[in-house]
């Protein structure tokens, strides 16, 4: 059977890449269906040093904002990772059939400790816990951005080990990647990099709660070039080309036609185009999480039913894992 999961970090706030690249699949998988599972994976988060007040605000934060983008709780199943406890126990199983050399060679491990003095452990581990966030639901179809493709390929090959040593267990997963379009928006500072939420600069990112002005300003002040012409060339001219991109999902014109309506303006004034179809996407979503933060209780309540039914489907998943590594004895 065809299951899809996929999981997004509580930390940092939702930007446009996060949500064109990957939210709108979710819902649109959600809505044509498809059996789904989503999750906040918060302890992913905590490999790098987060504020406990904080983290568990953003987590609410971030189930409104999933809601509000019209993740619906009746038909997805949507939790928070460390209430799922049989992740971690994967986890380590997975940790097991890991090897360094492989992890070492990561590229998002190189980017995230390039700075670091002391590199802790979970960061090492990271993309194992991932792989187990998806085996454990023995997912078939993990919608990401272009960015989460090795990390899938290490959920792959983690699978084929694990079944090769111990019998056919796990399907081999595959990425849901938007290749043309949201599969990587741009940084508006540097369109030579991903829109990044570890990003220092808040005016690289446009997140899905700013406000209309913040937008405007945003976008008006992002790095393109010194041609006046708006014109499509992913490869040569990156800031009007991820414009473009932005403009084209939000609005759902195509390409082209976003080209053809900026033929008499100049950059400069297409960016109050740009804007303004991304502000008109953005309102009803702000307004909508908004409003479900103002009562936490639900979102609370919605976390615990999705981690409740999260548990029955990867405990079953756990307890085949278990008898076939030969783990407790059948105890
Ligand atoms: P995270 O929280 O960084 O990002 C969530 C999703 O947003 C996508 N994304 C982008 N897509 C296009 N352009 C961008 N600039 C951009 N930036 C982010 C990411 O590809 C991702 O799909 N390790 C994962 C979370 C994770 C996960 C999982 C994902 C943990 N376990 C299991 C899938 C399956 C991460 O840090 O995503």
């Amino acid at each position: 059977p065809k299951r899809i999961f996929s999981g997004i970090q509580p930390t940092g706030v939702v930007h446009i890449g996060n949500y064109l690249g990957a939210l709108q699949k979710w819902v649109t998988l959600q809505n044509s269906g498809e059996d789904v599972t989503y999750c906040i994976v918060d302890l992913h988060s905590i490999t790098l040093p987060q504020d406990p007040v904080a983290l568990r605000q953003s987590i609410l934060k971030l189930t409104a904002t999933l809601l509000s983008i019209g993740i619906d709780p009746g038909k997805s199943t949507l939790f928070a990772q460390s209430s799922v406890k049989q992740h971690s126990e994967l986890n380590w199983i997975l940790s097991c059939l890991s090897t360094m050399a492989r992890l070492s060679h990561l590229p998002q491990y190189k980017e995230k400790t390039q700075k670091l003095k002391d590199i802790p452990l979970g960061l090492f581990v990271y993309p194992v816990l991932q792989a187990a966030d998806i085996l454990v639901h023995k997912a078939t179809q993990v919608p990401v951005g272009e960015d989460q493709v090795q990390h899938i390929q290490l959920a792959q090959h983690l699978a084929r080990i694990f079944n090769f040593k111990y019998g056919t267990t796990f399907p081999i997963c595959h990425a849901l990647i938007d290749s043309d379009l949201g599969g990587r928006i741009k940084s508006l500072r540097d369109p030579t990099k991903k829109m990044s939420k570890s990003d220092p600069d808040p005016k690289s990112c446009i997140y899905v709660l700013d406000e209309p002005d913040v937008i405007l300003g945003k976008v008006k002040k992002s790095i393109t070039d010194f041609t006046s012409e708006v014109t499509y060339e992913p490869e040569t001219r990156l800031g009007v080309s991820n414009l473009l991109q932005i403009h084209s999902l939000m609005s759902g014109k195509t390409i082209e036609q976003c080209v053809e309506d900026a033929k008499s303006i100049d950059t400069g004034k297409y960016k109050f185009q740009v804007a303004e179809a991304v502000i008109e996407h953005l309102n009803p979503i702000r307004k909508g999480a908004l409003d479900y933060l103002k009562n936490p209780d639900y979102l609370i309540s919605v976390l615990k039913a999705g981690g409740d039914k999260a548990s029955e489907r990867a405990e079953e998943t756990m307890v085949e894992v278990k008898e076939k590594v030969g783990l407790g004895a059948g105890v």
